[in-house]
């Protein structure tokens, strides 16, 4: 069914998002307060697109289409006014999180579902600001979204068993493969995969092998399709931090303590792919992966 679905965010996942909900025939309302990140997002969305146009994955009508499918917004109010489904997602931050829940459950009609793509706050926590707590759930999308076919639907714990059937439902229909998973800690997905992030940096960080090294081990005996080091660097190591943070304080277990590399390269700025330096060096002009020149001193 084609609904009115209003994404909140026109960073990296909101653009994602409402690319896939737009190329499946949905209204998308693309919201941001800050116009710059919503003409980069549109700009990003249609370079996305001319890459599956020129992989013949879909027509120029298709794409047309597509870019007609979005609106976009500034501002809450009118974008959320009569849309069926409210995908939140904005900056990882719990206070702001429920800063806007607490406007959704103002504003959207009493009928929609709210969905938050968050990494790892907890859906009960942000479920508890408004006053429908049973449609208020987990839609947790993949980086890069237009490619990744997993959804991890996270029930809070008072998600209703029909908000979740419609998000499987409506997840189904984008083309992507829902999982259903209950709220605790980083859920399933970042429960497992950050766990092994973490024990990449430490497995640096002990001088056990270099970037390059541990990557390619990742890469080629276990064939990831990226070593967890580029990986990191490509979620963003605030991000993987963030993650891992919430893990630890909410099972209180050394085992998911961050690694202080990692803490200390978040707090030098050295954010991955988005800030041009992480493990890797990023050039612009260049996909040639090389490592950072910090870690070439650190191994050789
Ligand atoms: N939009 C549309 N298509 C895209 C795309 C995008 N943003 N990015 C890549 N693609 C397509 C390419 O066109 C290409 O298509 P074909 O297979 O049809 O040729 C395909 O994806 C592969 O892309 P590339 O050839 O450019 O590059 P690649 O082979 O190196 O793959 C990758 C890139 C898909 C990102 C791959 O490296 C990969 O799967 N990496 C792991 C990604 C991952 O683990 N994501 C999850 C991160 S965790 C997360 O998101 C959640 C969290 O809470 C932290």
């Amino acid at each position: 069914m084609k609904q009115q679905v209003t994404v909140i965010g026109a960073g990296t996942m909101g653009n994602g998002i409402a690319h896939v909900f737009a190329m499946k025939g949905h209204l998308v309302h693309l919201v941001d307060v800050n116009q710059d990140a919503i003409d980069k997002a549109l700009t990003t969305i249609e370079r996305n697109l001319d890459r599956m146009l020129k992989k013949e994955a879909i027509t120029q009508e298709e794409k047309a289409a597509t870019l007609a499918n979005i609106r976009t917004f500034n501002e809450l109010r009118p974008a959320v006014r009569d849309s069926a489904l409210i995908v939140e997602a904005a900056t990882e931050n719990a206070v702001l999180k429920a800063k806007i829940f607490a406007e959704l459950d103002e504003l959207a009609p009493s009928k929609a579902i709210l969905a938050t793509n968050t990494s790892s706050i907890s859906i009960t926590r942000i479920a508890a600001v408004t006053s429908r707590p049973s449609q208020v759930i987990g839609m947790h999308f993949m980086n890069p979204v237009p490619v990744m076919k997993l959804v991890e639907v996270i029930r809070g714990y008072a998600t209703s068993d029909e908000a979740t059937r419609t998000v499987m439902e409506i997840s189904r229909n984008l083309g992507k493969v829902p999982v259903e998973v209950n709220d605790y800690p980083g859920f399933v997905a970042n429960r497992i995969l950050m766990p092994m992030i973490n024990e990449a940096i430490y497995t640096l960080f002990e001088g056990v092998a270099g970037v390059g090294e541990i990557d390619t081990v990742m890469k080629l005996g276990m064939a990831h399709p990226m070593g967890p080091l580029q990986l990191a660097d490509f979620i963003g190591l605030d991000v993987c931090l963030a993650i891992l943070r919430v893990l630890h304080e909410g099972f209180g277990q050394p085992k998911y303590a961050p690694c202080p590399l990692l803490v200390n390269m978040v707090a030098a700025g050295k954010l991955g792919v988005k800030s041009g330096e992480g493990f890797y060096f990023y050039r612009p002009d260049t996909k040639e992966l090389e490592v950072s020149p910090n870690f070439k001193r650190l191994t050789t």
